[in-house]
């Protein structure tokens, strides 16, 4: 193996390939640990925007951090500037949208491929390309290796490394989750691959494992598996305690208090948003097919997870005696509170419900409504919770911000002050408002 600097030097000229959520969070915290970070952007209008210091997302802590690195010499570029020279390890980071049929689009990862292939082919030392994108197993030795050995003209193991070294940042805590880690993936085609990586995450606390390439693949699908399955069986335990009329809070704080299943992810409602879960779950129910494992569980936890907005569509069609021509007030449009984000926004599919049943709907969200409004530019959108709620026969609460936990004399504009909760977003105690819980 030959470095370009001695491997005592713990400082790497690392190249993040793309310039999108865990790009930018992986940049600037491996810029803070002193490495020397460029991040390769190939749409032009972000490029742009990097370049003149101002980031296309917004993450607490994210910005602070985003600023020093800048300070401390980090760089943005176009990859065709030829930045991948240079890079003695280059992180992939770029999105793997699903398919109509539930299958990976891998254009984005080809094409980075393809370039770092090209950067290889003119450089001298060892580099080794990591891919932190999700991607199933397999991809990284059977799709991202023979691009880059057809582009670059050299072999992988003896002219460059590869590894995978997936992801598991949650938005909101993208920062703190890459600083501290609950343990650090390590997929490496052999030993010196592994070893660049190692190096890499010197800094970070929390414990490592390293595996072989597919193995690493399959741990961030699996996480991700088994948190959204946890999602839909709490709900489901929640629909049948509220079927039986018990508390379901309390169900649910004992079960958590058994220390085999821990406290967190156990919070019911109208079921998972995001731009991870339902995406990997369906990626790997497809994958599961394809070989034939039967995904029963999978399947599954997608199905509950689908059923949630119309459990809460039926229950507020019972509560109203039928919502055709009823105004109805949608507080929350985010996948979950602190984000402008709304893929697989639960409160975009109950909109769809409603509007399908013929229910007049105004949304408010005190982020996402410019999101959504890109998405959904029909639906009806008020500039502020009161202006939402005022003249409304009922109200639903889709996310869980704590705007929403302080309205108080809002609710009295409402022409039925009916609040249906997806989220467990409000304490309705005085508030003087008819309260219905979707599964507590
Ligand atoms: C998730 C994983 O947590 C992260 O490790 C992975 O890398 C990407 O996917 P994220 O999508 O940012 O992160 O958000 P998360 O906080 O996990 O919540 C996802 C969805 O599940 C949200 O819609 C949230 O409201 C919902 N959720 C979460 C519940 O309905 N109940 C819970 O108990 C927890």
């Amino acid at each position: 193996m030959t470095f370009t600097e001695s491997p005592r030097t713990p400082h790497l000229k690392i190249a993040i390939v793309g310039g999108g959520y865990v790009g930018l969070v992986t940049a600037a915290g491996l810029a803070s640990h002193g490495h020397k970070v460029t991040v390769m952007e190939v749409e032009e209008g972000r490029l742009k925007e990097l370049e003149a210091g101002r980031l296309p997302i917004r993450e607490p802590g994210l910005e602070a951090l985003w600023s020093k690195a800048v300070e401390g010499g980090l760089r943005v570029a176009h990859p065709k500037e030829g930045g991948y020279r240079a890079a003695e390890l280059m992180i992939v980071c770029v999105g793997t949208p699903t398919r109509e049929d539930g299958t990976q689009d891998l254009a984005h990862i080809k094409g980075a491929a393809a370039d770092i292939g090209e950067g290889l082919r003119d450089s001298h030392g060892y580099a080794v390309v990591a891919i932190k994108s999700t991607v199933l197993p397999g991809t990284t030795e059977g799709v991202v290796r023979p691009i880059l050995e057809r582009a670059s003209g050299r072999r992988a193991g003896p002219d460059f490394g590869l590894a995978a070294v997936p992801e598991f940042l949650a938005q909101g805590s993208a920062v703190q989750d890459f600083l501290h880690p609950n343990r650090i993936v390590i997929g490496g085609l052999d030993k010196a691959s592994a070893e660049v990586l190692l190096r890499a995450f010197a800094k970070l606390p929390g414990p490592r494992m390293v595996t072989d390439l597919g193995t690493a693949e399959m741990i961030k699908y699996a996480s991700n598996a088994f948190l959204a399955s946890r999602i839909s069986l709490t709900n489901e335990i929640a629909n049948l305690c509220k079927a039986q009329g018990l508390d379901t809070l309390q169900v649910l704080e004992a079960v958590g208090m058994d220390d085999r299943i821990g406290p967190k992810f156990l919070r019911p409602g109208v079921g998972f948003g995001g731009s991870c879960f339902a995406k990997d779950v369906q990626a790997l129910t497809a994958r599961a097919t394809s070989i034939g494992v039967i995904p029963r569980m999978l399947r599954a936890t997608i199905e509950v997870n689908e059923d949630q907005p119309l459990r809460l569509v039926g229950l507020l069609d019972q509560k109203l005696g039928g919502v055709k021509g009823r105004r109805i007030a949608l507080l929350g449009l985010a996948f979950k509170p602190g984000t402008d984000d709304i893929r697989e926004s639960r409160g975009l599919v109950i909109a769809s419900l409603l509007r399908r049943a013929g229910a007049h709907v105004v949304a408010f969200d005190p982020e996402a409504v410019p999101s959504a409004r890109a998405a959904s530019p029909d639906l009806e959108y008020a500039s502020d919770a009161r202006k939402c709620l005022a003249g409304a026969e009922a109200c639903v609460i889709a996310t869980e911000w704590p705007e929403f936990s302080r309205l108080r004399n809002e609710f009295g504009a409402m022409k039925r002050p009916l609040v249906v909760d997806g989220r467990r977003g409000l304490d309705p105690v005085g508030l003087g408002i008819e309260y219905v819980g979707l599964c507590w």
